[in-house]
């Protein structure tokens, strides 16, 4: 079976890495539109558009299940890509939602995202519909800190105390990580939050919701696209997925 994954850029690969890690006998291609990141800045069209033409890319490709690892993208683009394409497509929205109802008790629940996640209001319509309370905050500074590199230190704990301080005086049992990138300072954000805040990490919420379609049987491969060799990508696609790995460039006269 041949699982199709794509993202705004490396982010997604922290989704690529956890359904490694669930499913080791299924062939998976990630593409990373890197020659167009962020889409967490973008308007809804353009994030629309640029999903499809990443869809198409996979469908070419001859996935038989498309994972939307890209926040921004699931939240704008989820029933586009479902209604155009022949084959099951998931986003990280709805399991990280799953998850956050499985575990808040006080229904008070946080949200962090790009500003293009946040104003969609895809978490918070899903929530809201389940009668939980909800609390978000656009965070865009944390994809350029983690793309530096910075995990932690004084800079890392500064900066997300600067975003979740108005969420910790919310009283949340329970924080929703919005975006690819934030998995990478989850520890930091754990810290900062204290131990009657639960973090939830939609990667393994996607890995475990799209079992029952994965027939994890068949031969093992990797392959990975980006659509621009941008400076830091070898040393990203190393500290994501905890090694390095060969990745194609896609040529100039792709239709992407
Ligand atoms: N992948 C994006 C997301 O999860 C973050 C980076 C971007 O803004 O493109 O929303």
């Amino acid at each position: 079976m041949k699982i199709g994954v794509f993202d705004s850029g490396v982010g997604g690969l922290t989704v690529l890495k956890a359904l490694l890690r669930f499913y080791p006998r299924v062939d998976f291609v990630y593409l990373g539109d890197t020659a167009r990141v962020p889409f967490g800045d973008k308007s809804a069209h353009t994030v629309v558009k640029y999903s499809l033409e990443c869809a198409e890319f996979l469908m070419g490709e001859g996935v038989d299940l498309l994972v939307v690892a890209c926040n921004t993208a699931s939240s704008y683009a989820l029933d586009t890509l479902r209604e155009n394409l022949p084959v099951l497509v998931f986003g990280v929205i709805e399991p990280g939602v799953k998850r956050a109802l499985c575990t808040t008790e006080t229904k008070r629940v946080g949200v962090i995202g790009t500003r293009a996640t946040v104003s969609s209001q895809a978490y918070k319509r899903l929530l809201e519909k389940e009668g939980v309370e909800v609390f978000q905050k656009a965070c865009p500074l944390l994809v350029p800190l983690v793309e530096e590199g910075i995990l932690e230190g004084d800079v890392a704990r500064g900066i997300v105390k600067h975003y979740l301080e108005e969420l910790k005086g919310k009283h949340i049992d329970t924080l929703i990580l919005g975006c690819t990138h934030y998995p990478l300072i989850k520890p930091v954000i754990e810290e900062f939050l204290g131990e009657s805040v639960k973090v939830i990490d939609s990667a393994e919420s996607l890995a475990l919701e799209i079992k029952p379609f994965v027939e994890n049987v068949g031969s093992s491969s990797l392959s990975l696209y980006f659509t621009d060799q941008s400076p830091r990508l070898d040393f990203l696609v190393e500290l994501i997925l905890g090694k390095p790995v060969n990745y194609k460039l896609l040529p100039l006269s792709c239709k992407l």
